[in-house]
């Protein structure tokens, strides 16, 4: 084996903590946004590769060959995309990002300096979580219903906050198909959300990721259409096709979007091309069929989750929180179970799941919570894993008594 690096003493300090070595995933994969592999459409995909790559593979001889935004006729999908949710704009006001991980990134660091406040929903993307502690910035959460952000205890939070003289920089939110809870934010919040927003002169920075995965069609316009001065809006390619093709975006109005194209200018050398080539070419003709499908798919592998929880676990989900679309169910276990103890004595059983505490404003207080994703592993896995699941909690915690599995003796 060669000698392992000699100048590791030399590293720079606040580095995140090491890597462990990958080492593949588990059979029962219930964390991350991963999507159905069955669903992927490889065959389109190819074919669209190949159209766009006869008709404009030329364009890969230069960096970033339609300027630091991305490919014209990504930005003018991503134009015709949002305006299904509202959304009017040019595609000068849409900058292609690798992942709309990036998108987010990219807005923290326009808005942020260390010390800054944020409100973000109580239960949110770990993600964006991680990010902004990375970045020193003080995390306030606002309450969540069935409905999304509670707009009075929001009020209350911005009232309180001024007291404090502490003026927030933005409010996250993830109004359509809310991560993890699933929940659609009514009209009248978006207004409501927007009015606070107003008054405070507060952002409201609209994460849309799932916006495209609702099991009705009926989901409210985007916050940003309703007023793109206040609003920064965010999306992704990742739940919709592919995340391991890494494309996101942000549409935001050109004195935000000015400043986030320096920064991304600064950090690479352009999203790659010949990704924003396909989804284009692809999504342009295919994107409601595809969707349609995808969806119809999620929302019976949500079912089959559901009825194996029922199954398995019985009463012991104090609350389950249905979600309206989107990748993830949301779960909430007796105050007695500590998921966090769960995680190890799981993952010797090959399964893994998101703990609540990570994907949480309040991580104390989410101790019993759980988010599981439904989108990667087959209607099987979901039974034997939710099954699989059961069986290591009664081992830990001795609950659920009733189990199918555990009657089974399995
Ligand atoms: C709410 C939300 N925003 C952003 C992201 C980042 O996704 P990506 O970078 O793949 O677009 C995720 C990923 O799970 C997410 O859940």
């Amino acid at each position: 084996m060669a000698a392992s690096f000699a100048y590791s003493h030399l590293f720079a300090e606040g580095l995140p903590a090491p890597a462990p070595r990958w080492t593949g995933f588990p059979k029962y994969n219930f964390i991350g946004g991963h999507n159905d592999p069955e669903h992927v459409p490889a065959a389109d995909l190819a074919a669209a590769a190949e159209a766009v790559l006869r008709r404009d593979g030329a364009d890969l001889a230069l960096y970033n060959p339609h300027g630091p935004q991305g490919f014209r006729a990504t930005r003018e999908y991503v134009v015709n995309k949002v305006a299904g949710r509202g959304i009017t704009c040019t595609p000068e006001e849409v900058l292609i990002t690798s992942g709309s991980g990036q998108g987010l990134d990219l807005v923290n660091r326009v808005l942020l300096n260390r010390g800054d406040t944020v409100v973000l929903e109580e239960f949110t993307y770990g993600g964006a979580l991680t990010k902004l502690q990375r970045l020193g910035v003080n995390v306030v959460g606002a309450p969540l219903d069935d409905d999304g952000l509670r707009i009075d205890a929001l009020g209350r939070i911005l009232d309180d906050l001024k007291q404090k003289a502490t003026v927030p920089k933005f409010i996250y939110t993830i109004p359509t198909v809310q991560n993890p809870t699933g929940s659609i934010l009514p009209v009248d919040r978006r207004e409501a959300l927007l009015a606070l927003a107003k008054k405070h002169g507060v952002v409201i920075f609209e994460d849309e990721c799932y916006a495209d995965l609702t099991w009705n069609p009926d989901a409210p316009a985007a916050i940003y259409s309703m007023d793109p001065s206040r609003v920064i809006h965010v999306g992704s390619f990742s739940k919709t096709l592919s995340p391991a093709l890494r494309l996101g975006y942000v549409v935001s109005d050109w004195t935000v979007m000015s400043r986030l194209v320096g920064l991304k200018r600064e950090i690479d050398s352009g999203t790659g091309a010949l990704e924003q080539m396909v989804v284009a070419e692809y999504f342009s003709r295919s994107f409601t069929e595809h969707v349609g499908e995808l969806t119809g798919v999620l929302r019976e592998k949500l079912d089959t989750m559901v009825e194996a929880l029922e199954r398995e676990f019985g009463t012991t989900v104090e609350k389950m929180w249905r979600p309206k679309g989107g990748i993830f169910l949301w779960i909430k276990l007796p105050d007695r179970v500590d998921v966090t103890k769960l995680v190890a004595p799981a993952a010797k059983e090959g399964l893994v799941f998101n703990p609540g505490p990570e994907w949480s404003c309040n991580p104390a207080q989410t101790k019993s919570h759980m988010r599981l994703c439904f989108a990667l592993p087959s209607k099987d896995v979901i039974r034997n894993g939710i099954a699989t699941l059961a069986r290591v909690c009664y081992e830990e915690t001795g609950i659920p008594e009733q189990s199918a599995n555990i009657r089974r003796g399995a």
